[in-house]
């Protein structure tokens, strides 16, 4: 226990996720208050953001529109039965979020995480072919690489082998695209690489193994984020909307981190100029204040649910927190600020600078890729050898510790994906102070 009454004083009952507890506990990196583009240590020094959070802080942190919005939402309707009854805000921040969706994505089912999104719009998929007529399409295709949460059904699509080992079968029925990153043809590419579109063709291959009439739906993240930010190669996301329509496959974008301007854009669907049948989102949505996701849905997949009789369930599905009234006002307030700050459009402005910032460490020894789009880059280390992680570890934690910055670690890969106010200025000291981490694990 800790004397320093500055941090919680039981750091052992906390079983932190995605950590390793052990070395946490010995040498915590604890966060107790933000501002914009600043998170603060309990002693008041304030940490660089590269990060905005876990990719959801997108309007910065603690904006006053935003705090108030849920402070004022908590005194008036705490909360509000999800399941036959509803309350004003969900409604009008699903039409608000239908209004920025591509096509006919305009339908809105929430749920209170990015994995609870995938796992919905998976569920969603099966649910849609079944009335339709169509009960045998049940098998999910995700992609090698690909991250959708932690549910069942989003671990079984992921392409992450340390999150799926441990959890025995997972779904049936699921195969997988090849991943779409080869250093050798893409090394430090900035925005989408050319080489690659070619692998879009392996949904093909994977119809003629198990036909088209088994397959429901295909789940990839337009870029692959969690994996060290993988841009789709120019055309690929054609190939697989192509071949979906042509097969009737459901195609789903999981948007939980391109989601509400991290590419420039509303979706990264717009960005790229492919509309798929799902979207999923979270993060973004209400900038990471309070837990919320969910999944988009074209007009026709919502109509096919709505032809039971009056009294009937149309989707047995759904969360008692779905569309909670402190998310969606925190939702509402966010994407006033998105418009009001026009940050979809700052951050394509400020993709370009970012992009130079970033390739600026090309050529340090350290350095072995760097991939970057929109307001989201990675670079993947030089790992130690025999010490898988390690050198991305060691260089999260000096971050920290030592400079003062929050950037992403996964493996030996660290991302960066800062607040999308975030200024010239900072961006320049993020990939400064990064550099002068990179020396100290050099
Ligand atoms: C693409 C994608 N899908 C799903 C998730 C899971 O979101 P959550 O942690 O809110 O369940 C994440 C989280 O990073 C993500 O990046």
């Amino acid at each position: 226990m800790s004397a320093d009454m500055s941090a919680p004083n039981d750091l052992e009952s906390n079983w932190l996720p995605f950590t390793p507890n052990r070395q946490f506990k010995r040498e915590p990196r604890l966060i107790s208050r933000a501002k914009g583009a600043y998170y603060y240590k309990p002693d008041g020094t304030e940490v660089l953001d590269a990060t905005a959070g876990l990719w959801c802080c997108n309007v910065g942190h603690c904006r006053d529109e935003v705090v108030q919005a849920i402070q004022q939402q908590a005194g008036e309707l705490d909360f509000a039965p999800t399941f036959q009854f509803g309350h004003p805000k969900a409604f009008e921040l699903a039409s608000r979020i239908a209004s920025l969706a591509p096509g006919d994505l305009d339908h809105v089912l929430f749920c209170n995480s990015g994995s609870e999104a995938a796992d919905t719009a998976l569920k969603i998929a099966l649910a849609f072919h079944r009335v339709n007529g169509e009960a045998s399409r049940t098998r999910l295709i995700g992609r090698e690489r690909g991250y959708h949460g932690v549910n069942f059904g989003g671990t079984s699509v992921g392409g992450m082998v340390g999150n799926r080992k441990w959890y025995g079968n997972l779904l049936g029925g699921v195969d997988h695209l090849s991943h779409t990153y080869n250093r050798a043809e893409q090394a430090f590419a900035k925005g989408q690489p050319e080489w690659g579109a070619h692998l879009g063709d392996e949904l093909q291959r994977l119809v003629d193994l198990h036909d088209a009439s088994t397959i429901a739906a295909v789940i990839v993240e337009p870029m692959a984020g969690s994996t060290g930010v993988l841009p789709p190669p120019v055309g690929y996301l054609q190939r697989l909307r192509e071949l979906c329509t042509k097969h009737g496959i459901l195609l789903i974008f999981d948007e939980v981190i391109t989601g509400f301007g991290r590419l420039g854009y509303a979706t990264a669907a717009e960005r790229f100029g492919v509309t798929p049948d799902i979207i999923t989102f979270a993060k973004g949505i209400t900038s990471g204040t309070v837990p919320m996701g969910g999944a988009i849905v074209r007009k026709h997949i919502y109509e096919a649910f709505q032809s039971g009789p009056d009294h009937v369930i149309d989707l047995f599905h759904g969360y008692t927190y779905s569309g909670h009234p402190l998310a969606a006002a925190a939702g509402l307030a966010t994407l006033d600020l998105y418009r009001k700050d026009n940050l979809f459009v700052r951050a394509q402005a400020l993709e370009p600078i970012f992009a130079d910032a970033i390739m600026s460490l090309k050529g340090h020894k350290l350095i072995a890729d760097i991939r970057t789009i929109g307001l989201a880059g990675a670079v993947d280390l030089v790992p130690i050898d025999g010490l898988p992680g390690k050198r991305g570890f060691e260089t999260m934690r000096h971050a920290f510790h030592d400079e003062n910055m929050m950037v992403r670690v996964s493996g030996d890969c660290i991302a960066f994906s800062p607040p999308l106010i975030v200024e010239k200025t900072q961006i320049e000291e993020i990939f400064h102070r990064f550099r002068k981490v990179l020396d100290r694990v050099a």
